[in-house]
């Protein structure tokens, strides 16, 4: 997935590029490099590893210079390699090039400028970059040249270009990976994501795709692929810096769980009015149209899809409209029956995951109506769909996600109770119930964080096993995929999620006294008694039960060997409280075991690439 940033400015810029780098880590660690210019001659750093491993070694601070580019790999095309690491560099070594992206016909165009006698360092697509470049530099001058070069390139990509003649000036491109331009007085950045400048600027311009940027130290200007000007428009960006810090925690993923009661105080604000939900213009969606859905789609990856099979719950339950949830992989790539009636919601922590942009595009294909929930603002996926409601969880840095997780079901909820009044399958009683239930929602958070300490236990007695099982039902079923997922991603210890009663179709046969299962069993009237049953299949071939229980409960903790409660909430409301222990589970069991937790192996932040 890779991270990018870049800075022209009247000072040295090594200090930046590296804050930058810090902050930008998230998206990719097995290696990093930055080019400066001094001089007019090219200073190329880099190496294997994570960037304070690499800082260590090389020093970046130890190189002048009031232009440079940096970067941080997620390999996609070629090993984990000093050589494959970015920037690369032409035959000339004055053209060098940072990209995040997949060029997809890079094999023929590599054999193309081999044959005209280019020579290739590396093993990655990029370096085609640089001596498609360096090629049309014969004829043409530098800014044509990187259009000629870009036009020819297929596949996706947000690109820094340095030239060692003119040290002035930044070049920046973008198609189909997230690319941003930040304003500062005298210097310009280019970046992949916002919280990696913040520090620098909150103005903030967003690339579209096939648009290309020539930055100096005080003037941007971006055109399209043939040279036309673009006027664009610069947003102040309101998150605080602050926010992207770890504020004394010891992991970014902790400080956001604990984040959670703040994230979904401020997703809820100003949205409840008398017992109304009210969105933002953004929203767009009109309730003419509303009224009329007859079915929603709903597509997403990860995390954010588990938050849509909550959210088909939600909206089936109690606004009774039919709902699918879809990989956005896997949509992208179908041939969707989709009418008029149809809205189509995109649902992503970034708005920059490659297969959800995809999976958008192709609804809009149809003509019908698009619908984002989305925690950054201005991201592509937001730039694209024709509403969109914001989840005000502020930057999510941790690579597992978290904050980004509830606040989407938060406004899952918010969505549905709408569209519940909208089409009037609920009474005011019942909404009343609903928005009442919602508000105590960041209180009751709280406490279920107080239950960390029996949490922490579960982590130190069971961190050495292999395996796990994570079982729920109903609203619930959807929280043990995600806590399942996050286990795996922080701890690398297999888990599997499944719904309670399908347990007995296969899973039950791994259980033994070696297997922790953890039951999500609130209290409700739908299918409490029937998770008793399950948990008495488990203890029955000795698994060991981490319940998940509505505080009061006493049935559980007579069954189970931990019981973690939760206070007690509406049922489809349980979903937000029963992850939370799910999520401290997982980061603990990773502290125990040592694991790079906001950084885990392979895993990046955004997924920029299909
Ligand atoms: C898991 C996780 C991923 C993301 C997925 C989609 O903790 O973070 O599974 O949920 O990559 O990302 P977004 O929501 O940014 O589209």
């Amino acid at each position: 997935m890779c991270g990018i940033v870049g800075v022209v400015s009247n000072k040295d810029v090594n200090q930046k590029l590296l804050n930058g780098l810090a902050n930008l880590e998230y998206r990719g660690y097995d290696s990093v490099g930055m080019c400066f210019i001094y001089n007019k001659n090219f200073r190329i750093k880099k190496g294997v590893g994570k960037l304070e491993e690499v800082h260590k070694k090389v020093n970046f601070l130890k190189f002048p210079g009031n232009i440079g580019i940096a970067h941080c790999r997620w390999s996609t095309h070629g090993g984990v390699t000093e050589k494959n690491a970015h920037p690369h560099v032409d035959c000339t070594n004055k053209i060098s090039v940072v990209h995040n992206g997949i060029i997809e016909n890079y094999s023929e165009l590599k054999v193309e400028l081999m044959k005209k006698g280019h020579k290739f360092n590396s093993e990655t697509d990029t370096e085609v970059i640089a001596h498609l470049i360096e090629e049309n530099l014969k004829g043409h001058k530098i800014e044509d040249s990187i259009k000629l070069a870009l036009k020819k390139i297929e596949g996706s990509y947000a690109l820094g270009i340095l030239f060692a003649d003119e040290p002035e000036k930044l070049i920046a491109a973008r198609n189909e990976s997230p690319l941003i331009i930040g304003i500062g007085d005298n210097e310009n950045f280019i970046a992949s994501d916002v919280p990696s400048i913040l520090d620098y600027t909150k103005k903030i311009v967003y690339l579209e795709d096939r648009e290309m940027a020539v930055l100096t130290k005080d003037k941007v200007s971006i055109f399209d692929l043939d040279g036309n000007l673009k006027n664009k428009i610069i947003n102040i960006i309101k998150w605080d810096a602050a926010a992207a810090q770890k504020s004394g925690y010891r992991h970014f993923m902790l400080k956001e769980i604990y984040e959670q009661p703040r994230a979904i105080a401020d997703t809820l604000n100003e949205r409840i009015r008398n017992n109304n939900v009210v969105f933002e213009k953004e929203f767009a969606l009109t309730n003419e149209f509303l009224k009329k859905i007859k079915r929603i789609i709903i597509v997403a990856c990860g995390t954010s899809w588990h938050a849509s099979l909550v959210g088909e719950f939600m909206l089936e339950e109690l606004a009774k409209i039919p709902v699918e949830v879809e990989y956005a992989s896997e949509f992208r790539y179908r041939h969707p029956i989709l009418d008029k009636d149809t809205l189509i919601i995109a649902v992503s922590q970034s708005g920059e995951t490659a297969d959800t942009i995809a999976a958008l595009k192709e609804a809009k294909n149809y003509g019908v109506k698009t619908l984002s929930i989305c925690n950054v603002m201005g991201s592509s996926i937001t730039r694209i769909s024709d509403g969109v409601i914001y989840t005000r969880a502020g930057p999510e840095i941790g690579v597992a996600s978290t904050k980004a997780f509830t606040t989407q079901l938060a406004v899952m909820y918010l969505f549905t109770i709408l569209l519940s009044k909208l089409k009037k399958t609920l009474n005011d009683k019942q909404i009343k119930d609903m928005i009442d239930g919602i508000r105590k929602i960041p209180l009751q958070l709280q406490s279920v964080l107080d239950e960390d300490g029996e949490i922490l236990k579960c982590a130190e007695l069971y961190h050495q096993k292999l395996n796990s099982i994570y079982l729920g039902r109903g609203v619930n079923f959807p929280i043990a995929l995600e806590g399942a997922l996050k286990l795996k991603e922080v701890s690398y210890i297999h888990a599997e999620g499944y719904p309670a009663a399908e347990m007995k179709h296969g899973p039950i046969a791994l259980i033994d006294k070696n297997m922790p299962v953890v039951l999500i069993a609130p209290h409700d009237i739908y299918t409490y008694k029937k998770v008793l049953g399950n948990i008495e299949e488990v203890k029955a071939r000795g698994g060991i039960i981490i319940a998940i229980a509505t505080e009061g409960d006493k049935e559980i903790p007579k069954k189970a060997k931990h019981t973690i409660f939760i206070p007690k909430t509406l049922y489809t409301l349980s979903s937000i409280l029963a992850v939370v222990p799910l999520q401290l589970l997982a980061y603990h069991i990773a502290d125990k075991l040592g694991r790079d937790i906001d950084k885990p192996r392979s895993l990046a932040k955004t997924v920029t690439v299909e």
